[in-house]
């Protein structure tokens, strides 16, 4: 057999879809060309809490282009609908334009139907609502006494726990820190902008429409209109980024396929990028209230994290901040709850790793901070309260290299000979030089995934094309399954087509959550052993020959096999997680406060890393994300309309190249068959977990001035 060692798993492939993406030629959901299409847009609500009083449309409907207005008033009757929505998942319905309730500002209250893009923007500015308001709450501050424990996601997710006795761990220690952190509302902003495009056949849809869950778009689409999942179809072979909020079909795909349905033709709605500050979720504000206590030789006695965040007045969304807290530290007594309070603001939603990403921040500045205290080396303290063993549901972790994740990237950075325990060792020039570092963990899902493989003889080569409703939102999805099929059925990347993104292919459970790249490559593996496996059969063969031979011998010149993967029994009895340590090197201005990033070193442990490449991509993408959080990222509610300020990259500011500094990845080697056959672990999330942290740990050791209040703005330091 050929060894196609260049282009198996592990390799650093370059994407098999880049060249397309250069040359525009790779089709996201806005581009596909469809014959008498109308264009959607939105109208917003302009007060945050209240109900329609009327809605004039009289100017609007009269301009040039104008085919519909859609209002509450005359809006198809969807499913589902109660006054309050259960709790979000992935794949619930998403009515829309049901009631004149406005439950916040920026809320789609109607859509204008046009001939072209530019006329529906006209007219719907030209659309006169009046309201009844009512008394908005908007001010997390003014609302603390209506936090509460939503039982329902607690019980369902397991997001509170607890063991031991905190406050008994909290007095026997030697040292303890009580502190509180706060990160701001922040929002996910994908290149390429939430759109769909809807077009009906009799009571069939089709909707190209950017998502991350081609599975759960299809199941969202059939329960709020209220038809067979077969009669519904989504296209999405290229998402221009997700970070989780592309994870639902949100409103405007409801609004989309609606306006369609109700004109009887074919209409695209694109929600704007100033729309998207409100129409596709956000991070939401968390208040971490964090003790912890350590006894002398640095054993942590105790762990307490209280979130406090607030949701919508129509949904309970929480995002799980103290899971972090729940299992990367060896903690004899712990505590995790989370509360919720009500506010007449957008739900938030999940962004990109949803809980970690704040509760990292947290949990990490506060070892920090109890490291200082106890006068230890914070790498060697973390080390000292590493655990094997996941308390949290008493299980073993399937693989956990931590402390080594710690080690190398100590060494790689230098630590022991760069970090001092005295802010302000170093200065060059105005520059004030500071070192931070932090662990970070992840959890790495696994779930059942199927890919339908086609082999075609064609002039003595065997060309495959692979089908799986998997999406690549920009990850390299793509790439990893060209490389698994190459791997398992010894063929060429070149003789390979990967097509995705399509829900008449076979079932994935989509990219999110940092499950993609495990279970789709493993459904594949699947695939191809079938294939293999039943071409022997057929060839009446059992011996190891090429997929060509096979497939002469059995006399065949096409050949089709599907696989399915997914979590076995052993799976469950082990706690998969994903692990990292980041060190980082600020240089903070001492006259202006600003923070510059000099070096960031990240050391991650994620099982078997199926293309370095692309993995790499991942990881420098969840660090410019951590820096944006650290240092930029704050979006501000308005306090007498409540809508957020911010709504352009102008205020809302990411970080760019030149604010990266130099940036070193390092993967260790690891094969982890109990997480699956694969031996793969999620990298998404990893990758912006903890990075916060360890800058605003750098940040104390350059000046001394604890930020716990994110961004790390120059006033906070000055
Ligand atoms: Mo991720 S927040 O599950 O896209």
């Amino acid at each position: 057999m050929k060894d196609q060692t260049k282009s198996k798993t592990g390799a650093s492939v370059n994407r098999l879809e880049g060249a397309l993406k250069v040359m525009g030629k790779a089709k996201y959901s806005s581009e596909f060309a469809i014959d008498n299409l109308a264009f959607a847009q939105g109208i917003q609500s302009t007060i945050s809490a209240g109900k329609i009083t009327s809605i004039d449309t009289s100017l609007a409907e009269k301009q040039e282009g104008v085919i519909k207005i859609i209002t509450h008033e005359n809006a198809l009757k969807l499913k589902g609908y109660g006054g309050r929505f259960e709790e979000p998942d992935t794949k619930s319905i998403s009515p829309s334009l049901q009631t004149p309730d406005v439950h916040y500002y920026g809320e789609y209250i109607g859509v204008v139907v046009a001939e072209t893009f530019e006329q529906a923007r006209y007219a719907a500015n030209l659309v006169k609502v009046t309201y009844a308001k009512s008394e908005p709450k908007f001010i997390f501050d003014e609302h603390l006494d209506e936090l509460y424990m939503p039982k329902e996601i607690n019980d369902k997710a397991k997001t509170n726990t607890q063991w031991g006795d905190v406050e008994k761990g909290l007095k026997d220690a030697y040292k303890t820190i009580d502190v509180t952190y706060n990160t701001p509302v922040e929002h996910h902003h994908p290149m390429e902008l939430h759109n769909i495009i809807a077009t009906w056949e009799g009571d069939k849809v089709i909707a190209y429409a950017s998502t991350q869950i081609v599975a759960h778009a299809v199941k969202t689409i059939a329960d709020t209109f209220e038809i067979p999942e077969d009669n519904v179809r989504v296209i999405t072979p290229y998402v221009g980024g997700g970070f989780g909020s592309k994870l639902q079909l949100r409103e405007h795909g409801t609004l989309g396929i609606m306006a369609s349905k109700m004109i009887g033709r074919p209409v695209q709605l694109t929600v704007t990028r100033h729309e998207m500050f409100t129409a596709v979720g956000f991070r939401q504000h968390n208040r971490q209230h964090m003790r912890l206590g350590a006894d002398k030789e640095g054993n942590l006695t105790a762990l307490s994290h209280e979130t406090s965040a607030a949701t919508s007045t129509y949904e309970e969304f929480q995002e799980p901040c103290g899971a972090i807290s729940q299992t990367l530290y060896n903690t004899p007594n712990s505590l995790v709850t989370h509360k919720l309070m009500k506010l007449n603001l957008p739900s938030p939603r999940w962004m990109r790793a949803p809980g970690e990403a704040p509760g990292s921040f947290a949990l990490e500045s506060a070892m920090d901070e109890l490291a200082y205290k106890l006068q230890m080396d914070p790498a060697e303290f973390r080390i000292k309260n590493d655990t094997q063993h996941d308390l949290s549901v008493d299980k073993p972790f399937s693989s956990r290299q931590f402390v080594e994740c710690i080690r190398i990237g100590a060494e790689k950075f230098d630590w022991k000979n760069k970090w001092k325990p005295t802010p302000g060792h170093t200065k060059k020039e105005n520059w004030l030089v500071g070192y931070g570092m932090s662990g970070s963990s992840r959890q790495s899902p696994y779930m059942e995934s199927s890919a339908l493989i086609k082999l075609k003889l064609d002039n003595d080569k065997v060309q495959v094309t692979v089908q799986t409703d998997a999406t690549d939102i920009g990850t390299g999805s793509y790439t990893i399954i060209g490389q698994t099929i190459s791997e398992y059925l010894d063929i060429p990347l070149e003789q390979i087509s990967v097509e995705l993104g399509d829900s008449k292919f076979p079932k994935t459970p989509g990219s999110g959550g940092s499950w993609g790249a495990a279970s789709y490559t493993n459904g594949v593996k699947v695939a191809c052993d079938n294939a293999i496996s039943t071409l022997k059969t057929l060839a009446s063969t059992s011996e190891d020959l090429s997929v060509i031979e096979l497939m002469k011998k059995a006399d065949l010149t096409e050949f089709e096999a599907k696989g399915t993967a997914g979590p076995t029994e052993e799976f469950e009895n082990y706690s998969v997680y994903s692990f990292g340590a980041n060190f980082c090197e600020v240089w903070v201005d001492e006259y202006s406060g600003m923070v510059r990033l000099e070096h960031f070193v990240n050391v991650g442990s994620a099982g078997k890393i199926l293309n370095p490449k692309t993995a790499y991509g991942q990881i420098i993408g969840g660090i410019t994300w951590g820096v944006g959080q650290a240092l930029t990222e704050h979006s501000q509610v308005e306090p007498n309309h409540g809508n957020f300020i911010t709504r352009s990259f102008a205020d809302y500011h990411v970080p760019v190249n030149l604010d990266l500094g130099k940036i070193d990845v390092i993967f260790l080697p690891e094969d982890d068959y109990i997480a699956n056959p694969m031996g793969v672990k999620g990298i998404g999330e990893l990758g912006i977990t903890s990075i916060a942290a360890a800058i605003a740990n750098a940040v104390f050791n350059a000046t001394g001035k604890r930020v716990r209040d994110l961004p790390i703005t120059p006033e906070k330091i000055m």
